[in-house]
This record gives C-alpha cells, sequence and structure tokens, in this order.
C-alpha cells in the first residue's frame, strides 16, 4: 500500500477518478491528504464527501516560493507519503521542492507531451490542427510538463473539434490513465531507466472501441477502462 498526496487547485475530477479506484479496490494506495491552493476548489468538496483529510495552502499568503514549497514540504512529510500527485494543481513546483520528492512526483497533462506544454494545452492542439491530440502521465523533474513520461492516450481530433469539446473527450481519457498509472506504482512495477519508464509485465497497447477511438501505451488494463 502507497500513500498519497494530491495536489488540486479546481475541480478536481482527477482526485475523483483516483478515489474511485481507490474505494473499488483497483489501486492499493491511500490518500493521506488534498492540498488546494485555491479555497474554491471544487476538489475540496470532493475530498470531504470521502473522509478525506484536506489542508488549504492559499500561495499568496506566503512572502516567496521558497517559504509556501517549505510549508507544503512541512505537509507531505507530516502525513509521510510516498508519491505526491499533481492532478490540475496551477503553481509550479521549483527544484527545492522537487528534489525533495525526486522520481516520487506525478502529473498529469492534457496534450501529448512534449508537444504543447503549459496553459490551455488542449486549445493549442486544436488551434495548431494537430490530427492527433491525447493525455500523458509522466514524473515531474525541474523542467515544465516535461519529466519521464509513463504513459500517453491517444485519440483522433475531429474536424469540427474546438479546444473545449476536444478537452473534454481528452478528459475522459485522463480519468483513466492516470489510476492506471499510480495502480503500477502501487505494484512496484515502474523502474526509470534515465528518461525512459518502463512497466513491468504490461501489454504494450491498448486499442478503444471503433465508436470512442483511443490508443494506449503502455496498455491500459481493463479493469480501468
Ligand atoms: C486536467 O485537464 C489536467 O490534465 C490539467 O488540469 C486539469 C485538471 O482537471 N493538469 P481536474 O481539476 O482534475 O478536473
Amino acid at each position: 500500500m502507497i500513500s498519497l498526496a494530491v495536489f488540486i487547485s479546481g475541480s478536481g475530477s482527477n482526485l475523483q477518478s483516483i478515489i474511485n479506484k481507490i474505494e473499488d479496490g483497483s489501486i492499493h494506495a491511500e490518500i493521506k491528504v488534498v492540498v488546494s491552493n485555491n479555497p474554491e476548489a471544487y476538489g475540496l468538496k470532493r475530498a470531504e464527501q470521502h473522509n478525506l483529510h484536506s489542508v488549504v495552502l492559499e500561495h499568496t499568503r506566503f512572502a516567496d516560493r521558497q517559504a509556501y514549497e517549505r510549508e507544503l514540504l512541512r505537509i507531505v512529510r507530516d502525513f509521510k507519503t510516498d508519491y505526491v500527485i499533481l492532478a490540475g494543481f496551477m503553481r509550479i513546483l521549483s527544484p527545492y521542492f522537487i528534489h525533495e520528492f525526486q522520481n516520487r512526483i506525478l502529473n498529469i497533462h492534457p496534450a501529448l507531451l512534449p508537444s504543447f506544454p503549459g496553459l490551455h494545452a488542449q486549445a493549442q492542439a486544436a488551434d495548431y490542427g494537430v490530427k492527433v491530440a491525447g493525455c500523458t502521465v509522466h514524473f515531474v523533474d525541474e523542467k515544465m510538463d516535461h519529466g519521464p513520461i509513463l504513459i500517453q492516450a491517444a485519440l483522433p481530433v475531429l474536424p469540427s473539434e474546438d479546444g473545449e469539446s476536444l478537452g473534454k473527450r481528452i478528459l475522459k481519457w485522463e480519468h483513466k490513465i492516470y489510476p492506471q498509472a499510480i495502480s503500477w506504482l502501487a505494484q512496484n512495477r515502474v523502474n526509470l531507466e534515465g528518461r525512459k519508464v518502463i512497466v513491468k509485465n504490461a501489454k504494450t497497447f491498448f486499442l478503444g472501441p471503433a465508436d470512442d477511438p483511443v490508443l494506449i501505451s503502455p496498455g491500459l488494463e481493463e479493469k480501468f477502462f
């Protein structure tokens, strides 16, 4: 059983997908604490509904980034969490925090990295006119949206689509690949070789149904579909 801290800033739909898969026994993990930098985040309500401990830590109340991250570190250390899961956390973590949790911080990004890092990735992809879009779960390193990639889901972009409609279709697959990635960590099946992430005994790929096409690599397991 691994213990997690989940950092959020908004709706927390990814947090919800992780909670659901922990509660149905698909992930052997415990969420020790949910941290939000935004007191209005709907994800805080989700945490409350599932009796999870949550902490609001508003960055605006701290003198500088390091003071803020010192407090973040204190919280994750106090809760003795193995991994920090960034789920729509809209703050960039500096090397000060990342070094302490080297290879133990995951992020989900709504694009096929290394394309379209940064904000509004779904709109960036739709406006650019790419024909394939998707989402990525990766380890966090010192550069934004850059660390070693654990799993990606790719889907065709429809001709009529804008950033918003594309984003909705991507989000659906975020909710499947993030719990899957965390379950692999919980089963100690994830090895890092430089930038390359090897998931032991994973299928090479998963192909979604013809009416909802998606390609996921490594392969999504049935219980996460
Ligand atoms: C997701 O699209 C995620 O990829 C991005 O922020 C969004 C968070 O959504 N990093 P939610 O708060 O999990 O609903």
